[in-house]
């Protein structure tokens, strides 16, 4: 199994959004979020490919009113999870903003992602209750 990451193309729009929706359901983006997404040019944003196949995709961008780099999402093909591949494209996004404090908001329920998170050095600095519209918390975390 050949690993890559790489700098998100147009043609990831489609594949990226379709994972969006199989891995968020009702909190999904809209295909409106994801043309933002892949038109704002400051949001730096990454694919994951297996053996030249769409595995996964992640964003994040500068916020320069907390000063911090945020992760605006990330997510894995359910086939190839639990291989490496969302903290490869967790660690991409953070060297796309070298030394930066990154922060993010993860459902409380989802243990899968806040272990990765904490895996990669990240901790809880914070929460929004009911944040999300399937009515869970939304717990803050830091790095
Ligand atoms: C969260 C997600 C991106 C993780 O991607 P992944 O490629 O499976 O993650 P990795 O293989 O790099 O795992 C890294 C660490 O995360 C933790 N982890 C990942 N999946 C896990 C699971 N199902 N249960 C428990 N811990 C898990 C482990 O600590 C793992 O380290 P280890 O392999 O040494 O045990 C993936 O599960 C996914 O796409 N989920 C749906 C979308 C989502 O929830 N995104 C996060 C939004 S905040």
């Amino acid at each position: 199994m050949c690993i890559k990451i790489r700098p998100a193309k147009l043609s990831d729009f489609g594949p990226a959004h379709q994972l969006d929706r199989i891995s968020f359901g009702v909190d999904a983006w809209s295909v409106m979020d994801y043309a933002c997404v892949f038109s704002v040019h400051s949001v730096k944003k990454f694919t994951a490919l297996v053996d030249e196949k769409f595995a996964g995709f992640a964003a994040a961008e500068y916020d320069p009113e907390r000063k911090a780099a945020c992760l605006m999402t990330i997510a894995v093909d359910p086939e190839y999870r639990q291989r490496g591949i969302g903290s490869a494209l967790l660690k991409h996004c953070e060297d796309a903003f070298p030394g930066k404090h990154f922060y993010l908001n993860v459902d409380s329920e989802n243990q899968a992602a806040i272990k990765l998170y904490e895996k990669a050095g990240y901790r809880q600095t914070g929460s929004e209750p009911a944040y999300y519209l399937n009515g869970h918390d939304a717990i803050i975390m830091e790095k």
